[in-house]
Formats: structure tokens, C-alpha cells, sequence
């Protein structure tokens, strides 16, 4: 760990954090493992996988792994849309400016132009390989969100933009590229040498095998982490696979205090939450407390349009006022027929609870929704292991800073999946014939009688309730000390892998989260409630001392 603020030394926090997180690769010869060898690896198949894939099968043999089936990732549950410069009256250094501020001090400011320059070419190629963004009179629409000065966001089929683009992108990989697929396939961990990193171990879910795949160039796209709370609007396939891999293998780790909690979504007591996109209070919606009072207004000037943290931390705080469980969103004055065009998909779900959105108030709560730390790279995607790269929600270009601006994250994958795939191309490494590999996996008791839900279940309150969004230094360390009561669990199938990861990604973000001593974007300390500058104008970046 490179800094610590919180009593502890930086010795010992790293001896915690290290004495978990153990790898699964030891030495082993790869003679004793079934293997294959590949040009360029990539893990995950959302839009940052795929755009890597499109990218890199030019140059060389390419093989995207994918734990579910493909076309399952969180850019198909995306909803509001691509926030891109290029509406009438729109500027590139605008959107820059509006990244910066919401991003609430420590945005990396390069990677933000990089994103904005570079997101506008990405999103204009998509169009071009069959988008269909939506249209009015043949002009593409924009909608608005919070903390954009202006509307800057396209979306497709109204409320399905991530379907859409993870459609394109599957076409385009699957008919012009020679991008082999393969699913079901769980990557359990990353094979590195020294500071190099070859290829993955892989759990072929079909026919229950580990294997190993080996490349010159590996780069991690795997999405996100949110699964890690009880509450969230990701897909159950978010366990941040990717990060606990990458932090096992000696990668820096930037920003992992900084999860974004999106404030709304829908509340039904017993159901999975369902994301109720910003672009619908971007259209006019607006929030009421239980006594019907639109609180909003007296939380910030910009009211249902407030960035992100602002909105989520003023629902907590009047439900907990009034000792309710959500508040509502109010469509009723807005045109009905729209809306329905507008929001199909939220309408339809909303319908299914019997909620008709323009005629009923939608009850809505906060979950968390995305992680603006991640492994860190540069704006081409390197990780500090040569032959390893990374892109996506997985990765930390530093671009969102502590928080994201709304519909930035589609952007930012589209431009440094390419990045990431160009300089993969540039730095490919000779593979060795013999590889360090896997302890025996095959031999650990196997995890199925460890009662897997159950821990999960109870990892998952525990976030939610101690490492939220509102934090002080007693729940964090009440946390730390929980988790540390979890052995590892040498897992064996794919949810005793994903468990693991989730238990040391969220010894890793309650760490984080413990340092910052103060109150920046998505991170709120009630202990420190202000941002301080002074101290704290930097990141935090662990990595994991190694064996
Ligand atoms: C939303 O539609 O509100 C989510 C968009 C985003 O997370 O940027």
C-alpha cells in the first residue's frame, strides 16, 4: 500500500491485505495441464472486450473469453446512453469541463481529453457499422443527465443503448473480424512471471476442466464489481473477476474508495432493483418525499439533475428521516404517450409490478452502480506487468475521478479498449514453453459444502451496511474486522471463485475507503465530512506484496 492514514502502518495493512488474496498459480509444469497458445487474449465481452477484439484481430490471432454466454455483460444492461460532444452548440473542452467538476478534483485531466477527442471518432464508427442511435427527422436526439451543462447524450430504442452497442459490436466481431469466441469459461487467474503476465487459467464450466490459455498479450476487460453490495443495479455476472485476478497478481490498484451508488432505482420490497435511468429526470422527472414535498431543491441548485452523490446522499437522508423505504419519482405531468416511446424497457418493468409510470409514482431507492476505481493504466491501457492490459469499468485511467459523469462510461470504453489494443499489439512478449501455473486446484476439498450463498449474502449486507454511502472510520474498521474472519475458500467451482474475489475486493475497498480521511464525490466520510485539498488531492494506489 502506498500511503496510510488510519493508524495502522503501511506494513501491516499490507500484511492483511496479503495474507488473503493468495493465488492459485504455483509452479507447475504446463506439460501437466491441457493448454493452447494464442496471438492476443481478452477477458470479458462487453463493448470494452469486443472493441479490443475487433481491434487486435487485425493484427494477430485473437481468442475473448467470456464467463456467461456472450452478449450477457453490464454494457447490455446500460440504459441512459453515449454522452458525446457533438450536439449544435456542444464543445469538446464543455464536456471536458463537466467530466472535471464532476469528477470533483482528481480526474486524471489528459485521459478526459483523450476520452472526449477521441469518444467522438469511437461513437461516429459505430454509427457507421449499424447503430441505430434514435432519431427525429433524421437527426440524431440528445438527451440530458445530471451535472452535463447540456443535452449531450445519445441513446437507442429510448432506454437500451447498452443493447444496442453490444449488438453492433457482437455483429461487427462475429461477420468482419477473425475473433474466435469462446463461454462459459471462467478465468480464475492471471499467469504472470517476475513483472510479465502470459495468458489466464481458465475453468471450462462445460466440461468442469481447468485449462491454460497462454498469449503474447493479455488484456483484461471484464467489467465491473457492484455484485460486492446488496443492493445494485448491475447484473449477477458483476463480481469483479477482473480486479481480484489483477490485484492477485501484483497490479497497482487506483481509486477503490470511489463506487458510485446511482440514486435511482426501482424499489420493490423482495425484488432485485431495477436501474430507473437518470435520463428519465433528465426528461423532466422529479423526486418526492413521502409527504409529497419535491426535497430536491433544498439539497442543491440543480435539484433532480444534481451530480450523482449529491441526489443519492439526500435520498438516504430523507428516508431515514421520515422512516420510509423509498421515495418516488414523479412522471405525471410529463406527456404519457413520450414517455412510454421514450422509457420502453422502465416502462414495461414498472408495468410488471403494476406500476403505470404515467399515472403512478415510481418508488425508487439507491443502489450501487459503478466503479471509477479499478487496475491502473495509462491512457493506452498498460498496467505496470509488461504483457498486460486493461480496459473498461475494470481499468482506472484515473478519467472519472471520484465520481462519474452520467453516460461517460460507454465512451470511455469504446476509446481505450481501442488504445488498449493497439499498444497490446505494440508490446507483445515471446511466450516461455514452460509457464509457472496452478496449484492443485483439483485436489482442495471442494467448495460446495461451503455454504457459498450464505457468506455471500452476508459479504454483501456488510458492504452495504458499512462500507455505503455514508462512511466513518468505526463501521469501516467493524468491516475490515469481519472480513478478516473469512478464511479463504479455496474455491473449486465458478461461485467459489467469484466469492473469493468478491471477499478480497471488499477487503481492498474498505481499506481504501478507511485511508481517504475526508469526503470527495462517491466517497462520504460523515468523520470527515468536507474534501481537503491538502491532503488528500491524490490518489490511492495499493498493490499487493507479492510471494
Ligand atoms: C442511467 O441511465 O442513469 C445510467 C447511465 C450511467 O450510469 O451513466
Amino acid at each position: 500500500m502506498s500511503q496510510s492514514q488510519n493508524g495502522m502502518t503501511p506494513l501491516e495493512d499490507d500484511l492483511m491485505l496479503s495474507r488473503h488474496c493468495s493465488r492459485y498459480i504455483m509452479d507447475f509444469d504446463l506439460e501437466q495441464i491441457p493448454h493452447m497458445y494464442t496471438d492476443f487474449l481478452i477477458i470479458g465481452a462487453g463493448a470494452a472486450g469486443l472493441r479490443a477484439a475487433i481491434e487486435t484481430s487485425r493484427y494477430g490471432k485473437t481468442l475473448l473469453v467470456t464467463k456467461d454466454e456472450l452478449g450477457e455483460s453490464n454494457t447490455t444492461h446500460a440504459q441512459g446512453g453515449i454522452a458525446v460532444a457533438i450536439n449544435v452548440g456542444d464543445q469538446v473542452s464543455y464536456h471536458v469541463e463537466d467530466t472535471l467538476k464532476a469528477g470533483d478534483g482528481i480526474c486524471n485531466e489528459p485521459a478526459v481529453k483523450v476520452m472526449v477527442e477521441e469518444g467522438i471518432d469511437r461513437v461516429l464508427e459505430l454509427v457507421q457499422w449499424g447503430a441505430n442511435f434514435d432519431r427525429q427527422n433524421d437527426k440524431l436526439v440528445f438527451t440530458k443527465e445530471a451535472a452535463h451543462r447540456m443535452r449531450r447524450i445519445i441513446h437507442a430504442k429510448g432506454d437500451a443503448t447498452g443493447e444496442e452497442t453490444e449488438d453492433v459490436l457482437i455483429r461487427k466481431a462475429s461477420d468482419d473480424s477473425e475473433a474466435q469466441f469462446m463461454d462459459r469459461t471462467f478465468a480464475v487467474d492471471l499467469i504472470t512471471i517476475k513483472d510479465h503476465c502470459y495468458g489466464a487459467i481458465f475453468l471450462d464450466e462445460k466440461r468442469e476442466k481447468f485449462f491454460a490459455i497462454i498469449s503474447q498479450a493479455t488484456i483484461l476487460a471484464s467489467g465491473g464489481l457492484c455484485l460486492l453490495y446488496r443492493y445494485t443495479t448491475n447484473p449477477d455476472i458483476s463480481t469483479g473477476d477482473g480486479y481480484a485476478m489483477a490485484y492477485r497478481a501484483g497490479c497497482e490498484m487506483m481509486d477503490m474508495e470511489f463506487v458510485q451508488f446511482h440514486p435511482t432505482s426501482l424499489y420493490i420490497n423482495g425484488a432485485p432493483r431495477f436501474l430507473i435511468s437518470e435520463a428519465v429526470r433528465g426528461e423532466g422527472a422529479v423526486l418526492l418525499n413521502e409527504d409529497g414535498e419535491r426535497f430536491m431543491k433544498r439539497y442543491h441548485e440543480l435539484a433532480e439533475l444534481a451530480p450523482r452523490d449529491v441526489v443519492s446522499r439526500a435520498i438516504l437522508e430523507e428516508t431515514t428521516k421520515t422512516n420510509t423505504e423509498c421515495v418516488y419519482l414523479d412522471l405525471r405531468h410529463l406527456d404519457s404517450e413520450l414517455i412510454k416511446i421514450r422509457f420502453p424497457n422502465i416502462s414495461e418493468r414498472c408495468l410488471g409490478y403494476g406500476i403505470d409510470i404515467s399515472k403512478d409514482l415510481v418508488p425508487v431507492q439507491v443502489s450501487a452502480h459503478f466503479m471509477m476505481g479499478g487496475i491502473k493504466t495509462n491512457e493506452d491501457g498498460e498496467t505496470n506487468l509488461k504483457g498486460l492490459y486493461a480496459c473498461g469499468e475494470v481499468a482506472c485511467t484515473g478519467v472519472h475521478g471520484a465520481n462519474r459523469l452520467a453516460s461517460n462510461s460507454l465512451l470511455e470504453t469504446l476509446v481505450f479498449s481501442v488504445r488498449a489494443a493497439n499498444s497490446a499489439n505494440q508490446g507483445r512478449l515471446e511466450v516461455p514453453q514452460k509457464v509457472l501455473t496452478l496449484k492443485n486446484i483439483s485436489n482442495q476439498k471442494t467448495d460446495k459444502d461451503q455454504n457459498i450463498a450464505k457468506i455471500r449474502n452476508s459479504i454483501r449486507k456488510l458492504m452495504w451496511d458499512k462500507v455505503g454511502i455514508i462512511r466513518n472510520a468505526d463501521a469501516l474498521k467493524q468491516a475490515i474486522s469481519h472480513l478478516g474472519k473469512y478464511v479463504d475458500i479455496k474455491p473449486k467451482t465458478r461461485e467459489g471463485f467469484e466469492l473469493q474475489n468478491m471477499l478480497d475486493l471488499s477487503r481492498l475497498i474498505t481499506y481504501a475507503a478507511l485511508v481517504r480521511q475526508e469526503s470527495r464525490g462517491a466517497h462520504y466520510r460523515s468523520d470527515f465530512p468536507e474534501r481537503d485539498d491538502k491532503l488528500w488531492n491524490r490518489h490511492i494506489t495499493f498493490r499487493r506484496r507479492m510471494d
